[in-house]
Order: C-alpha cells, then sequence, then structure tokens
C-alpha cells in the first residue's frame, strides 16, 4: 500500500510518501481502507516529537479516519463505510488512553490501509459525506466534550479561541446550535470575516485589539461563562482573567507551550475552576452525530489535499492559514 510513513522526529521533512507491506491485523481487529484522513494539530506534534513521548518507527500519523470496511464482523458487512473512533488502551500511566496514529504503537490513516480495534468501528451516518466524517472525530469531538464539560445553558456567553481552528470553528458551530452567546479570536481580517459568516456573536482580531479589554467591554465588565482555551501558555492568563465570578475555564491544548504564569489570587476569589478536556467518548461521538443531524451542522472543510501533497498540509497548518478541517484524501 502507500503510505505517509516518518522514520524519525523533525519537520515536514520528514514526511515520506512510500510503498509499503500492507498491515496484517492482530485478534480483535480490522482492516480499514482509508477514504479520507484529517490533519490535526496532534499529527504536528508527534512529526516534531514531544520530550516524554516516543512512537515506535517506521510510524503513522493520523487519527482521523473515515473509510471502508475490507471484512465482514458482527453488524458490518464487507464495504460497509465507517467512522473509527480515534482512542486506544493505553499503558502510561495517569493517561485515560492513547490515540491512534498518535504517540504510541498505533499506526493512523496516512496510509491506504489501517489496522484497528474492531470496538473502535462506527457506522459512518449517512447524512454526512466521507470527507465531513474525517472531519468530526477528533475537532468536533473534542469541542463537544469541551462545551458539556462548560456546563453552559442556553443565553451564557462563552469565549471560543482560535476561530479558524479544527477546534475554535467546531465549538462555534456547536456552541451556536446550543444557544450560547459566542465571542471569538481571530488575528486577521479574512479570519474576522468568516467568524462572523460561522454564527459568532461577537469577533475580537487579536492582531488590533486587546482581548482581554474588549471582553470585559462586550460583557459590561462582568466577565464570560466559560471559555474554550487550546492554545494554552499564551491564552490561559487572559482566559482565566476574563472568566466570571464562578465562571469555568476548559482546557484541551498548548498550541503555544504547556507551561502558564497565571493569577492564582484572581481564580480563587472568583471561585472558578479549569476544567481539562481530553477527545471524548465513543457514546458522546454518537450523540455528536444525533445532534449535528437534528441542527443540521456541517463541518467547516478548509481544503483537501492528496496523501502524496501532506507536506503542503502540515505547512497550511503550521501557518495557521486554514479556516476549518484540512483533509487528505488517501483512496478514491
Ligand atoms: N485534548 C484533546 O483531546 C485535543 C483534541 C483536539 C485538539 N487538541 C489540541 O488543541 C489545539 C488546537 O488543535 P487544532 O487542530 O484545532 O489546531 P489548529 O487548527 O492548528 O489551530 C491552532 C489555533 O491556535 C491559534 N493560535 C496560535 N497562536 C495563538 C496565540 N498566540 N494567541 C491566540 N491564538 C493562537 C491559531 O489562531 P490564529 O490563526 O489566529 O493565529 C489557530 O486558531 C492543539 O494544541 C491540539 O493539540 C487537543
Amino acid at each position: 500500500m502507500k503510505a505517509i510513513v516518518i522514520r524519525k522526529h523533525g519537520g515536514p521533512d520528514v514526511l515520506s510518501y512510500e510503498q509499503i507491506q500492507d498491515p496484517s491485523p492482530e485478534k480483535g481487529h480490522v482492516l480499514v481502507r482509508v477514504n479520507y484522513c484529517a490533519v490535526n494539530h496532534l499529527d504536528i506534534w508527534v512529526r516534531n516529537g514531544m520530550p516524554g513521548k516516543s512512537v515506535v518507527f517506521p510510524h503513522i500519523l493520523g487519527c482521523d479516519i473515515c473509510g471502508t470496511i475490507l471484512e465482514e464482523f458482527g453488524d458490518f458487512r464487507k464495504g460497509d463505510k465507517v467512522i473509527v473512533y480515534p482512542a486506544v488502551d493505553t499503558s502510561i500511566p495517569r493517561v485515560s488512553f492513547g490515540i491512534i496514529g498518535g504517540f504510541g504503537k498505533y499506526g493512523g490513516g496516512y496510509a491506504e490501509i489501517v489496522s484497528v480495534p474492531k470496538k473502535n468501528i462506527i457506522k459512518k451516518p449517512g447524512w454526512l459525506s466521507d470527507k465531513e466524517a474525517a472531519a468530526i472525530n477528533i475537532s468536533y469531538l473534542t469541542a463537544w466534550n469541551m462545551l458539556e464539560r462548560s456546563r453552559c445553558e442556553k443565553g451564557d456567553t462563552i469565549l471560543i479561541w482560535g476561530a479558524n481552528s479544527g477546534v475554535g470553528s467546531a465549538a462555534i458551530l456547536l456552541a451556536k446550535a446550543k444557544g450560547l452567546k459566542i465571542i471569538t479570536i481571530t488575528s486577521d481580517k479574512n479570519k474576522t470575516a468568516l467568524a462572523k459568516k460561522l454564527g459568532a456573536d461577537f469577533v475580537i482580531d487579536r492582531s488590533i485589539k486587546d482581548v482581554t479589554l474588549e471582553v470585559l467591554r462586550l460583557t459590561n465588565q462582568v466577565g464570560v461563562d466559560a471559555v474554550i482555551d487550546h492554545v494554552g501558555a499564551k491564552t490561559w492568563p487572559i482566559s482565566l482573567e476574563v472568566l466570571k465570578v464562578k465562571g469555568r475555564m476548559i482546557t484541551c491544548g498548548t498550541t503555544t507551550g504547556g507551561e502558564a504564569v497565571v493569577n492564582i489570587r484572581s481564580l480563587y476569589s472568583k471561585e472558578a475552576q479549569i476544567i481539562g478536556a481530553y477527545l471524548g467518548s465513543k457514546s458522546q461521538l454518537v450523540s455528536l452525530h444525533k445532534f449535528m443531524k437534528l441542527k443540521k451542522i456541517r463541518p467547516v472543510i478548509d481544503s483537501v489535499f492528496d496523501l502524496k501533497d501532506v507536506k503542503d498540509a502540515h505547512q497550511k497548518m503550521e501557518e495557521s492559514n486554514q479556516f476549518g478541517k484540512i483533509l487528505l484524501q488517501v483512496s478514491s
């Protein structure tokens, strides 16, 4: 099969398009022909490498898979279109689970065929196209989990960082459908226009405005009920500052770094909470499908690259030049 293989950590140049042997499934696993695989920021973390995290080389990235089942099992027939739920068991202490194509032993969806646990297979909802189905298993599921953990109710105000990101654009669509008032952050005119089109009530361009002052102005100095923060070190101090009394900051990512300096007094004096979110469960993914169908939500797709052009796809994400999900077409 054709696959993008990495044999060491590094920049986009370590992504190598190769002909390699098809995987053979272990017990309890099934082979899936990958139709589309979304690019996620996790792919860049794994490609670059992280202290204390390892993969087994040669490694195949890609955690967001829509494909076709290659053999019959249970209720599934050969040829069924499926989604692969990305979480797998891990032996790492104090970590809930591993991710297919992430750190650990599991090769992912940057390959024509992938071997995954049968228990991770979900039937692709018929109303989603293959592209759309590959776009939601990481960003949309995480945003859904974060919104659930925020305990926000209709009419509450939420701050969502990075309107153009996978997680941010997903959170805007889902929060809008839940009836929340949305303040989101962009960094240029084009992203601002697209964020408004997506349904954000207020958009703050951080390249020209002070985010803290603007959020407080927009909320009459009260602050927001919750913040969806996937950006990390650079945004945590602001996220905590703009929370209202008893507000909740939900965190899932560290794009700008994993060690933040925060105002602890501000946190406890308003009895605020910091809540972690890691992906979401398989049953949450099924509820998300139902919610998206009910509310007629289609994932925002920025672009589709051919598998062999993966370096361009990674470059686009690293330059934050996307609005929504970047996909790889793996098999036609
Ligand atoms: N815990 C989980 O289960 C989970 C799941 C999914 C993702 N994540 C993590 O969440 C993060 C986002 O993932 P993604 O795939 O959505 O990433 P992405 O599409 O690459 O988006 C990155 C975002 O970060 C924003 N950003 C970068 N620097 C910033 C700064 N200094 N201030 C404010 N915003 C800044 C960018 O906004 P601009 O374009 O305006 O700069 C962009 O919107 C990643 O760290 C990823 O690993 C975690």
